[in-house]
This record gives structure tokens, sequence and C-alpha cells, in this order.
């Protein structure tokens, strides 16, 4: 990829929740693009591995772990990204929970303030430390890994996908805010990917069913095929983009049903 739009040499990118799924993909794939990669989760072991691979393929990765939840600890990540690298220029706010299934209504103070903590603030918290540095450069981008649950209604998720929809609006703001300075921020709303996160609703073969005949590709997606366009906003092949959400769903959400 190097002398096109895509090659990320000379870049530092923060993903967090990259010891699986849609994070490690991410970070494999901008590390492939030349890119130096934070790996994060809250476990050093799992990040420890996809760092070591990283490595091992003549890659740049350390791990600093993190619970997104914990101001300190987001603190602490971006602290030692840049005390590493000396710079971020890109981040990926990829970590997420849903610590909640069931009526919408029915859900404790306790589960709602942890996935609005966790699925929001903590993407606050993650550009505000961020952003500026990026700004003072003129450059950078913010990738924000949103959901389909952020555009439609559910009666299972319905307060996952409160704060996926406030990750959209939180997007089209600091797009606003930073973009006279350089920065740029994106979203990636994503439909069914199967990784442990969405287990629950790929292992139920009747759900699957329902859902993959419903589906214009008639599957649901793998996380290597949301990284790629992580790589895409992360890159000047998208330097015109910002406050935007791409939407990788194979096509559920506008399919004829
Ligand atoms: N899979 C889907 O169908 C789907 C669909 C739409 C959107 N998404 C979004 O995609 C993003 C990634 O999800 P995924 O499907 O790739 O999930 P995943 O495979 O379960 O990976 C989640 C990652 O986040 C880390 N993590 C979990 N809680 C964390 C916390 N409190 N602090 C820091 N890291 C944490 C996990 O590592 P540790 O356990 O080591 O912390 C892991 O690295 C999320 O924002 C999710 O909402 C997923």
């Amino acid at each position: 990829m190097k002398n096109t739009p895509f090659d990320l040499t000379g870049k530092v990118a923060v993903v967090t929740g990259s010891s699986r799924g849609i994070g490690r993909s991410s970070a494999e794939l901008l590390a492939k693009l030349g890119a130096k990669v934070v790996v994060s989760s809250r476990k050093a072991d799992a990040c420890k591995e996809v760092a070591d691979g990283i490595n091992a393929a003549g890659g740049d990765a350390i791990v600093v772990p993190c619970n997104i939840a914990r101001k300190n600890e987001v603190e602490g990540l971006i602290a030692d990204a840049t005390r590493h690298y000396g710079k971020i220029d890109i981040l990926v706010c990829n970590a997420a929970v849903n610590p909640y299934y069931g009526p919408l209504l029915d859900i404790t103070d306790e589960a709602f303030d942890k996935i609005m903590g966790s699925n929001v603030k903590s993407n606050i918290w993650l550009s505000a430390l961020a952003i500026p540095q990026m700004a003072e450069r003129g450059n950078g981008s913010v990738i924000i890994i949103s959901s389909i649950g952020g555009l439609r209604g559910s009666t299972v998720i319905g307060a996952y996908g409160i704060s996926k929809a406030a990750d959209f609006a939180l997007c089209r703001s600091l797009a606003g805010e930073w973009g006279p300075k350089g920065v740029r921020v994106n979203c990636i709303a994503p439909g069914l990917v199967k990784t442990d996160f969405a287990r629950a609703l790929w292992e139920d073969e009747a759900m699957l069913k329902r859902r993959t005949a419903t589906t214009p590709l008639r599957r649901i997606g793998e996380p290597d095929e949301i990284a790629g366009a992580v790589a895409y906003l992360a890159s000047d092949a998208s330097s015109f983009m910002t406050g935007q959400t791409i939407v990788i769903d194979g096509g559920v959400t506008t399919a004829a049903v």
C-alpha cells in the first residue's frame, strides 16, 4: 500500500478493545498498512498475543491495558501511548459493553449507567485526551465503532441502541468542533458480526436463520470486513470525510422485508 492514500507509514494508532474481534482485525490491518499500533483491552495477556503477532510480522505494536469504564485507565492509555510513540494520529474507539438483554423499561439504573459510561462517556474521555494533540499537528482521525443498533429500535437491546445512537451524535459534534483544526471524526455502524460480543445472537440458530433471511448478502459479517473501513477512515483515502457513518451490515438495514 506504499505510495497510495491507504499508506499509514509513520502513523500511530490506538485501538481500544483490540485483543479480539473487530478491534483485533482493525489493529492488525492498520499495522499491515504501516501504522504503529497500541493494542489495548482489560486483559494484558490477550493483548500481548495480538501485539506479538504484529511484531513477528515485521510491524510495531505495544500493549497498554485499559478498562474504558475507568477514567484513570483511559488517561493512562493515552499517556503511555503518547510517551512511547511520541503522538497519536488515529484513535479507534472500539471497545463497548452490553450487560443487559430485555425490555428497555426494566433495565436497572446501574446497567443503564454502565452502558452509557462505557459506550459514550469513555469515547468523550478518549477524544478529549487524544484530539487536542492531533489538532496541534493539524491532522488526525477518530473512528468510533457504533452499531446499526443505533439506527433502529430493538425489543431486547434498547439501551445499547441508545448508547450507539449517542455515538453518532457525538461524532457529528466533534467533527464540527475539530474539523477546522484538521481532525476528522467518523463512525462505523456494523450489523451482526461473528464475534464473542454477539455470540448470543448468532449461536441461536433460529435467530441466525431469521437474520440471514432478511439480509441481502444472506450471511452475517466477519471482523475483517469491518477492519477495511477502519483502515479507510484512518487513512488519507478518506481525507474529505468527517461527521459521517459507514454502515456495514450485509444490507440488512436497506432490505425490503
Ligand atoms: N459483533 C457485532 O455483531 C457488533 C455489531 C455492531 C457493533 N459492534 C461493536 O463492535 C465493537 C467491538 O465489538 P466486537 O464484536 O469486536 O466484540 P468482541 O469480539 O467481544 O471484542 C470486544 C473487545 O473489547 C474488549 N473489552 C470489553 N470490555 C472492555 C472494557 N470495559 N474496557 C476495555 N476493553 C474492553 C475485549 O477485551 P477484554 O475482555 O480483554 O477487555 C475485546 O478486546 C463494539 O463497540 C460493539 O458494540 C459489534
